[in-house]
């Protein structure tokens, strides 16, 4: 066996896990689905999901990881047991059809860099229609195949390349680079007529607005966003050193990622609620909001906006790329641990299987009826959003309500306090983390499901 790399230091571990969970789920995702679950009521389930089974969870994969050294199917049976490896597989199989799709929005972020390129150098067009520029953009097949493989290489050839040097060094850059301008976008909204009314559809809940799939929504999300539930953390926990505290790195990751998902929501809220035109342009296209209501706030508000507007792009851009390198890690570190594969073929082999599944994906967006038209949640729904549907909804919270369990019942309970002990602060309880992981966290998770699937929730 290879030896195991390691990160260089517990800010190291901080960074990668952050760059791991901060990506598309933050800028893209999580604006647009409070969006359109109305806000307040919505954010809350979602902030209660993140506390009582993001944090314990994610204290649990750290432990299982860095206490068996493996990835995740070596790691569950030699920690849990020979009958929990599959639990493990499962996560390899979410994590490839999760970056499946997850290549696609990445790929948008390259072409909306090159778009504010062309703005900041030829001029921005106030009256372009941002909405249908998207809307054709993602509808033209070798366009999206293109900008998939663009993303789908980057990602092999860092994950080829190796643990420390590819990933640790530009996480440790570039989130800090995101947080500054994210921040300057946050000041730069306090002056718009928009920005009280976001505050309120953000953070003042209407219980009357949300159903039983917005409760669904809070908790696959809760997962989908800190890189949960698939065994992404118990990998990069594989590579943590006997020094780190699980229970700091795990508190500050959540504390990173739902920091930046309030201010990107915030962000973009604040313009859409000062600007009447765009508020009816986002309803028609939601899931487009980071690549159609952004740029025209650089180029229309923000003070040395078309210096911004590129290096924004660029910084999404890099916050997926080492979003998608935790997930090629997960197929990969599987592939070398349990096939005896080398890395270069693994990352090649597992690259290739995953960028044909973005090729449908992309074409499931307009390009290709059949695909796009395809439906099995709800109505013409097509592949793309049937699958993050699928993954986000369904295989993270129960691959997360495996680990619960797991970690809570199965693994030596002296083991797992030896773990959480090491470096933990002095107001850390273990009893506490236990009683979450064993009792609050898996209740939670399928108390939402139980009622989803069997109730048809409709909680209003
Ligand atoms: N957490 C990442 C994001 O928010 C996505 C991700 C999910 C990455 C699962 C790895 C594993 O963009």
């Amino acid at each position: 066996m290879q030896q195991r790399g390691h990160w260089s230091s517990n800010i190291g571990f901080v960074m990668a896990a952050a760059g791991s969970a901060i990506g598309l789920g933050n800028l893209w995702k999580f604006p647009y689905i409070t969006y359109s679950n109305e806000g307040g009521a919505f954010v809350l389930v979602y902030l209660v999901c993140i506390l009582i089974c993001g944090l314990p969870i994610m204290m649990a994969e750290i432990l299982i990881g860095r206490r068996a050294q493996m990835s995740p199917v070596g790691a569950m049976r030699s920690l849990v047991g020979p009958r929990w490896a599959w639990v493990g597989a499962l996560g390899v199989l979410t994590g490839f059809v999760l970056l499946g799709f997850y290549n696609v929005v990445a790929g948008w972020s390259l072409r909306t860099f090159v778009s504010c390129l062309g703005w900041s150098t030829g001029g921005f067009d106030a009256t372009l229609d941002l909405g249908a520029d998207f809307g054709a953009m993602v509808s033209n097949g070798p366009l999206q195949i293109g900008l998939s493989f663009l993303f789908m290489a980057t990602t092999v050839w860092v994950v080829a390349s190796g643990v420390k040097e590819g990933i640790e060094r530009a996480a440790r850059v570039l989130l800090p680079m995101l947080l500054a301008i994210l921040l300057l976008l946050l000041f730069n909204s306090f002056r718009l007529q928009g920005f009280a009314e976001a505050m309120r559809f953000i953070f003042v809940p209407d219980f009357g607005r949300i159903d039983g799939n917005g409760f669904l929504e809070a908790l696959g999300h809760s997962f989908f966003t800190l890189s949960l539930g698939m065994g992404t953390m118990i990998t990069y926990g594989s590579y943590m050193s006997k020094e780190d505290s699980v229970v700091k790195a795990s508190g500050l990751v959540v504390l990173l990622d739902t920091l930046i998902a309030l201010l990107a929501t915030i962000i973009m809220f604040s313009v859409i609620f000062s600007q009447p035109g765009l508020r009816e342009q986002i309803s028609k296209s939601t899931a487009g909001m980071l690549f159609i209501t952004l740029p025209s706030v650089f180029y229309t508000s923000v003070p040395m906006g078309a210096l911004l507007a590129p290096l924004f792009y660029v910084l999404v851009a890099f916050a997926a790329l080492t979003s998608t390198v935790s997930l090629l890690e997960v197929v990969v570190s599987y592939l070398i641990d349990e096939k005896g594969m080398s890395r270069a073929r693994a990352s090649i082999a597992s690259g290739s299987g995953i960028f044909a599944l973005s090729i449908l994906c992309g074409l499931s967006l307009g390009a290709i009826g059949g695909l796009s038209d395809f439906e099995m949640f709800s109505p013409k729904q097509g592949l793309f959003n049937t699958l993050d549907h699928l993954v986000a909804n369904w295989l993270l919270p129960i691959g997360g309500l495996l680990v619960t369990l797991a970690a809570g019942w199965f693994v030596n309970q002296e083991i797992a306090k030896g773990e959480l002990a090491l470096g933990a602060p002095s107001f850390f309880r273990f009893g506490l983390w236990q009683f979450f992981i064993r009792y609050v966290s898996p209740l939670a998770v399928v108390a939402i499901l139980v009622a989803v699937i069997f109730f048809h929730a409709d909680f209003s």
